[in-house]
């Protein structure tokens, strides 16, 4: 049997940090959650296939911007990853939920500073120098989507630096996904279906050529299961020659090899 092993989940109560905390269960980790709310409004007892889950999840209601609702619940644990991050500053998850009750769309607006940086390093201050915590992984992005605030791109890569810069003190691990879906979230699915066919068009037809000089063209990358993102963050946390950046291709492969 390993070492006790521990994660906390900012955002574990999210449409990728549900997976990852499932990913985390059935690989036998204890699994910790922080969120504002807590527990999701349906409290997860089923795995994604509709299994019963492995095990647990302590879900910890506190904010990644306010330390000492959170920082008593690190000791013991052994990584951390990090989910928290918003695509609009306007509470767009009310229409991507498509639930007018979406709790998302309740909480007062956050800045794609407050959300996709200060989070972050809220949270890697207070885990430096716990003992035994040695990684931190945070869900990045790919810039891929055209239309979308530079801003939202900026701000990740600005926690990103921050944390390779303190390497010494915790392994960064950072995935820079394009699009995800899954069935729980059934708006992502036509989207993913829309991504795929724009992938043919650009890469697989002469429309690539006329695509290739508009902001629409680094969208041409592929959209990834949610649960092979989830998968990989697990995977590269246990495997300690992962460390760095991870673009979309290194998701992709990292998520789907199977840890013995
Ligand atoms: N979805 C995509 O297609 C996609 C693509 C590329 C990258 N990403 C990135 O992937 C990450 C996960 O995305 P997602 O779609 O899973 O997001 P999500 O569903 O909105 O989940 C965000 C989670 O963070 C929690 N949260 C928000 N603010 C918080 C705070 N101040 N303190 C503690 N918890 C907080 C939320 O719960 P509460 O509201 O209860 O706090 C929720 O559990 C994000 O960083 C996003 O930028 C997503």
């Amino acid at each position: 049997m390993s070492a006790a092993r521990k994660l906390f989940v900012v955002g574990g109560s999210g449409f990728l940090g549900q997976a990852i905390c499932h990913s985390a269960l059935a690989r036998g980790w204890e699994v910790l959650s922080l969120s504002r709310h807590g527990a999701p409004g349906k409290a997860l007892t089923r795995d994604p296939s509709g299994k019963p889950a492995a095990g647990c999840i302590r879900w910890i209601q506190g904010d990644a911007l306010k330390p000492e609702s959170f920082q008593e619940h690190l000791p013991g644990c052994t990584a951390v990853v990090h989910t928290v991050g918003v695509l609009m500053e306007n509470n767009y998850k009310s229409m991507v939920n498509m639930g007018a009750t979406s709790r998302a769309s309740r909480q007062p607006p956050t800045t794609y500073e407050q959300a996709n940086r200060d989070t972050a390093l809220s949270v890697a201050r207070a885990a430096r120098g716990v003992q035994g915590l040695d990684t931190f992984v945070y869900i990045s992005a790919s810039d891929v989507l055209p239309l979308i605030s530079a801003r939202y791109i900026s701000t990740k890569r600005e926690a990103e630096n921050d944390l390779l810069a303190h390497r010494d003190a915790m392994r960064p691990i950072i995935l820079r996904p394009g699009f995800m879906f899954s069935s729980v979230r059934p708006v992502s699915l036509p989207i993913a279906a829309g991504v795929s066919l724009y992938n043919t068009l650009y890469h697989r037809t002469p429309a690539g050529c006329l695509l290739k000089h508009t902001p629409f063209a680094k969208a041409a990358s592929p959209a990834l299961r949610r649960e092979v993102v989830a998968s990989a963050v697990v995977n590269a946390i246990e495997d300690r020659r992962v460390s760095g950046v991870l673009e979309i291709a290194d998701i992709e492969r990292i998520g789907n090899t199977s840890v013995p």
